[in-house]
């Protein structure tokens, strides 16, 4: 029957094959009994706490604050005051010299950060320790570059920092998005309040102690932890001059409804629904590669995430066939353990929205795929799953489910692919998977996305501008493009 098969019957693979466990020591992490805010270089004693916890074993890790709008109010007053007394006013090289410290810091403590952020927000340490520090140190480094530049990059404009940043953020990526706020921010001479989000704040206050002992002035970063409500009091707070948003389209739409009318310069990064697409020329081998990295990568907790796979009608059998295959391969488990590819779901409430989605998938017709695999006991997760014989109007393939789950869709022709993949309300990402280099110019220019890969899938890198169309939000973060939303411009500028 098929290749695969066949090569099968001539090596069998052992049925009992098993990795021996190779779990990373989690004892290079200190984890306090209890946190509080980190307001103008200081630890605040928390008014309010809740308790973060793993979502691998359920059990609690620690205390952390809940804050309040006093205590929203003290960190915006800290971040306006350093603003106001030093920190605007800064030559650029200066402000680099701290970014560059930042950044140095981090890569000598990345193993505690690796361990710290796989043990609160579950994720695969190998992503952990690959991806997320490595690319969390590259941002401080590229915009430290571009600190004492300013000038070169906006020739003529004269770019002047904007106040206080409110910045709030999501579970997905805790370390790296924080990066992604504070580096442009401080590399343009703004100052900030981070919110990091409710389930994962360990490695942001992780990330304040490298803060003060990179001897950043006090109130340059201020960390507040908390739910939704503070996150609403800081992006809402008078004196935050530019909010900074990644999440839920949800949210996104309350925040600029929020701030609508008050003058603040507003960015958000918001969810997607990808199309990978993968034409009857593409190496097919590599094209299941980038589909699995595309949806099971961070357990498919990824605004960007490859979750809608368009595959031309006549490579689909042989294609299907062999992700089935691969998925078999995936190691669902300990985040701390170094094989483990898909780890904890991050909390009970995401594993409930992605349970409940597959239930819809399953009730509207679709025929749901998952490998053999067992599960841990305690804590939240969930097998890799694909889904063929998805209509365009399944709730599968229109709404966000940021889960390890998969739609598979067909196609003809490249215009009836094109058609399919646009007939989404975001427009975060894309992938296509062809031979021809003129098929990829032809998709690539039609194809409503702020990020496309080609031949490849999730690839990050510092110097390149990401970012949404439609109901993905709008401004873009890294490259020289991720430095505009941080700054105004005096467009009569210098010239005579
Ligand atoms: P969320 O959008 O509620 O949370 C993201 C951040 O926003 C957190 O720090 C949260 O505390 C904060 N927040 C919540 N309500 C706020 C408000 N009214 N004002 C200001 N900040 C607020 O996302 P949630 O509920 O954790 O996840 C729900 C769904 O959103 C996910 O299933 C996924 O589809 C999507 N999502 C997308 C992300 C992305 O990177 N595009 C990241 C996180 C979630
Ligand atoms: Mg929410």
């Amino acid at each position: 029957m098929t290749e695969l098969e066949r090569k099968q019957d001539r090596a069998p693979v052992p049925a009992d094959w098993t990795y021996a466990p190779a779990p990373e020591a989690r004892d290079i992490v200190t984890i306090e009994e209890r946190y509080g805010h980190y307001v103008g270089g200081e630890w605040l004693e928390p008014t309010e706490t809740y308790t973060t916890l793993s979502p691998a074993t359920e059990e609690p890790l620690a205390e952390v604050g809940q804050a309040t709008p006093a205590e929203v109010g003290a960190a915006v007053a800290a971040a306006r005051d350093a603003y106001e007394n030093g920190w605007s006013s800064l030559p650029g090289s200066e402000r680099a010299k701290y970014l560059f410290r930042i950044a140095r810091v981090l890569q000598e403590r990345s193993r505690e950060f690796a361990v710290l952020e796989s043990l609160n927000g579950g994720k695969p340490i190998k992503e952990s320790r690959d991806v997320d520090v490595p690319l969390a140190a590259a941002h401080f480094f590229y915009y430290a570059g571009w600190a004492d530049k300013l000038d070169y990059a906006f020739p003529g404009r004269l770019p002047r920092p904007l106040g206080v940043a409110g910045q709030v953020i999501p579970w997905n990526f805790p370390l790296l998005m924080a990066a992604w706020k504070l580096a442009p921010a401080l590399a343009t001479g703004n100052t900030v309040v981070l919110k990091p989000a409710e389930t994962t704040p360990l490695t942001a206050l992780l990330l304040a102690e490298v803060i003060r002992e990179a001897d950043l002035p006090p109130g340059v970063v201020n960390i507040l932890t908390g739910a939704g409500e503070t996150g609403a009091n800081v992006v809402t707070h008078e004196a935050v001059d530019k909010v900074a948003f990644t999440g839920s389209t949800e949210v996104g739409k309350v925040i600029q409804r929020a701030v609508a009318g008050t003058g603040k310069h507003v960015t958000l990064e918001l969810g997607g629904k990808a199309a990978n697409i993968v034409f009857e020329d593409a190496a097919l081998d590599q094209a299941v590669e980038g589909i699995v990295n595309g949806i099971y990568f961070n357990q498919g907790h990824v605004c960007c995430a490859g979750s809608r796979l368009f595959v031309q009608e006549s490579v689909f059998e042989p294609l299907l066939e062999r992700l089935k295959d691969r998925l078999g391969t995936l190691r669902v488990g300990d985040p701390l353990d170094k094989n483990t590819d898909i780890g904890a779901i991050n909390s009970k409430q995401q594993l409930r929205k992605i349970e409940e989605l597959v239930e819809s998938g399953v009730e509207e017709g679709a025929e749901i795929y998952q490998p053999a695999c067992d599960l841990p006991d305690r804590g939240y997760w969930f097998r890799p799953t694909l889904f063929t014989g998805v209509g365009q109007s399944h709730r599968i393939a229109r709404e966000e489910i940021f889960g390890p789950v998969l739609s598979v869709l067909t196609f003809r022709t490249p215009e009836e692919a094109l058609e399919k993949a646009n007939n989404t309300p975001y427009g975060l990402s894309a992938g296509v998977w062809t031979e021809k280099g003129s098929r990829i110019l032809w998709m690539t220019s039609r194809l409503r996305a702020g990020v496309i890969w080609a031949n490849t899938y999730n690839r990050f890198d510092p110097s390149s501008p990401f970012g949404g169309y439609k109901e993905s939000g709008f401004g873009r973060e890294g490259g020289l493009h991720g430095l505009e939303p941080y700054l105004e411009f005096e467009e009569d500028g210098r010239a005579g």
